[in-house]
């Protein structure tokens, strides 16, 4: 079997030969949210499936395509439907794209997703900074035989989400009047929502917001030394906060109802990086 460094390598060069101009910001975008991969200039569309040593994404609502291009005077690339732990993929499989972006040479990545809001004080719709995150998922991508070229063995994490980008988003959502709340991410994996019990237990243990992606790709984010910024759409509240069942399709519909002011908002934050 290759190895994982040999792998990442392989997609790397497979990317630096079918791209003019190499990408500075990495954008993954959650469900619902690709939108703004369209608007990307220029763009050079590679299907995950070209890619060598690629996982193909398979759930509704996520395409399974890298847009690289310009976008708001910025090069970024942007992963258009992102991998779940879920889906059966191992942890190295999920973080593999953030990986080969890190290797790529860029430096700030701009991750996004749904997630339950967990806060009393959200409502869905609500667009949250990530300030921190609990990893919940039981798995952590940092298993296994560590790669010097890629990131040090006992990575730092009390500091993943950059504080200059938080400052930066807070000041572009003052900018644009968007209402934008800030809190902490839990990520379980999935794929059945939680029960009101555990959405509890979750509350107290101090999160504000749940969802079953986002922290295994930071992770390997943080590794690879990427400064990295984190925003979730609240799409429901989670289980027990609100007396209403969770279904998938709720959730891609209020994340296409809030697409356009989340889509605002992330060009906003880029123009101004
Ligand atoms: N729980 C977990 N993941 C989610 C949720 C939720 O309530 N909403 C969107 N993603």
């Amino acid at each position: 079997m290759k190895g994982y460094f040999k792998k990442i390598s392989e997609a790397k060069y497979y990317l630096k030969n079918n791209i003019k101009i190499m990408p500075t910001i990495g954008l993954i975008l959650g469900s619902g949210l690709g939108i703004l991969a369209d608007e990307i200039e220029k763009p050079i569309v590679l299907d995950y499936e070209h890619i060598p040593n690629f996982p193909i994404s398979t759930v509704e609502g996520h395409a399974g395509q890298l847009v690289v291009g310009g976008f708001m005077g910025k090069q970024v690339m942007a992963l258009k439907g992102r991998l779940h732990y879920y889906e059966g993929y191992t942890m190295n499989q999920v973080t593999f794209p953030v990986r080969v972006m890190a290797n790529l040479g860029i430096g700030q990545i701009i991750v996004t997703s749904a997630a339950g809001g967990i806060n009393k004080s959200f409502v869905p719709g609500d667009l949250m900074i990530i300030r921190d995150h609990i990893n919940f998922g039981f798995n952590n991508p940092l298993i296994g035989a560590n790669y010097n070229s890629l990131g040090v063995r006992f990575p730092d994490m009390s500091r993943v989400y950059s504080r200059g980008l938080i400052i930066l988003a807070k000041k572009v959502a003052k900018k644009y009047n968007i209402d934008v709340k800030e809190g902490v991410y839990v990520f379980l994996t999935g794929p059945a929502y939680e029960t009101p019990a555990e959405i509890k237990m979750l509350g107290i243990l101090g999160a504000d917001a749940v969802g079953m992606s986002t922290v295994p790709e930071i992770m390997a984010a943080v590794h690879s030394g990427a400064e990295i910024l984190g925003i979730s759409c609240i799409t429901n509240m989670a289980a027990g906060i609100s007396d209403k069942p969770l279904n998938h399709d709720e959730v891609i519909e209020v994340a296409k109802s809030v697409e356009e002011k989340f889509s605002a908002y992330i060009k906003g934050i880029i123009e101004n990086i």
